[in-house]
């Protein structure tokens, strides 16, 4: 597959019909009293948060609460505590799922990279949802999950979304592209060491924002109209290796050499990059992630930012 690869499955069109949180804008322009009222009917939707204590589900939380979700209505979930509301919730361990999910009615599940068993993990988190009562599941998966794919959790994720259909409560799949604050995180490592060594070869990728996830994955949530469905959370454009190098060398004024190599030899780069002290905090692609994307199975421009937020995503060097 070399072609781009548009996005066949997001099309929610703009004007649909909001509810919940998107109305709570509306009010802000029609007066305290409505705003009030509109306050009022979210208080009964309890929206719970897995991966609450993660980067993004942090800013899940956020965008809930920036979007008139009052704060007792949220319900952080994770291993990890945030805050006095956070509730004790384990994928590996599912009986603590169903405390964690008690009177949760819409709930994110944020895919947990690095348990043993990510396909088990998800699927308990499923269960436990269906079991407790949620009433409607946004789960954010990640580009292109068949077969041939060689990403490396693309497996995992054509699994669990097959789960999740399985579970039978109404959801909505979000395939998240992967970070551009990744991206942006390792540009200073390549520009302080005037180098970057790659496999990507002529592959392009429409890196996303997490903020951008966050805020599709609160819309998915607080707005009706989502359940079934299926997303491309992708940034504005596609980022080739040319684009990625000369994007670097303009926001740090360092002149950086792309050096191209073999999935062998990346292999050696890459343990050797992830192992050196000075490169702490920031996290290399796999090998089979360069691959993926220098073979254009990752090549997706969606537009699931702007169906579902009605914004436009931002780009990778508004991070740079
Ligand atoms: N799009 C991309 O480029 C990209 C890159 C890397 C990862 N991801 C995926 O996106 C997810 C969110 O990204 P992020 O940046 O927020 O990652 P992060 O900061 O590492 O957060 C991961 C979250 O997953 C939770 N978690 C891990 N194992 C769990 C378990 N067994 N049960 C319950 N929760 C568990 C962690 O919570 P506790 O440990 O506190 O429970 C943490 O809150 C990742 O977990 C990964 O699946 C995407």
């Amino acid at each position: 597959m070399s072609a781009i690869t548009r996005s066949r499955t997001a099309g929610v069109a703009n004007g649909v019909a909001k509810h919940g949180c998107a109305a709570v804008h509306v009010a802000s322009e029609t007066g305290e009293g409505e705003r009030t009222r509109f306050r009022a009917r979210l208080t009964s939707v309890i929206v719970g948060v897995t991966g609450a204590s993660g980067r993004l589900g942090r800013l899940v939380i956020d965008a809930l609460l920036d979007r008139g979700v009052p704060v007792e209505s949220v319900v952080p979930i994770s291993r990890t505590r945030v805050d006095d509301r956070t509730r004790f919730g384990d994928f590996e361990r599912p009986q603590t799922l169903n405390e964690a999910l008690q009177g949760v009615d819409r709930l994110l599940v944020i895919s947990a990279l690095g348990t043993g068993d990510m396909v088990g993990a998800h699927r308990a988190a499923f269960e436990a949802a269906a079991r407790t009562g949620v009433r409607r599941i946004v789960f954010t998966s990640m580009q292109n999950p068949v077969r041939d794919n060689p990403f490396p959790p693309a497996a995992i994720y054509l699994h669990s979304e097959a789960d999740l259909t399985a579970v039978g409560v109404p959801s909505t799949i979000l395939r998240n592209a992967l970070y551009a604050d990744l991206r942006a995180d390792l540009a200073s490592c390549y520009a302080r060491d005037g180098r970057w060594t790659t496999n990507l070869g002529d592959g392009g990728h429409a890196f996303v924002t997490r903020a951008d996830c966050a805020a599709a994955a609160a819309a998915a949530l607080c707005d009706d109209g989502h359940e079934g469905r299926t997303y491309d959370v992708t940034g504005p454009v596609l980022v080739t290796a040319d684009d990625y190098v000369a994007l670097v060398r303009e926001r740090t004024g360092a002149d950086i050499e792309r050096d191209d190599v073999d999935d062998d030899a990346y292999e050696r780069h890459r343990a050797a990059f992830t192992v050196d002290p000075a490169n702490a905090g920031t996290f290399e692609l796999f090998t089979g992630t360069g691959r993926a994307i220098r073979e254009g199975h990752l090549c997706v421009l969606g537009d699931g930012v702007h169906a579902l937020t009605g914004h436009e995503p931002r780009p990778l060097q508004d991070l740079l």
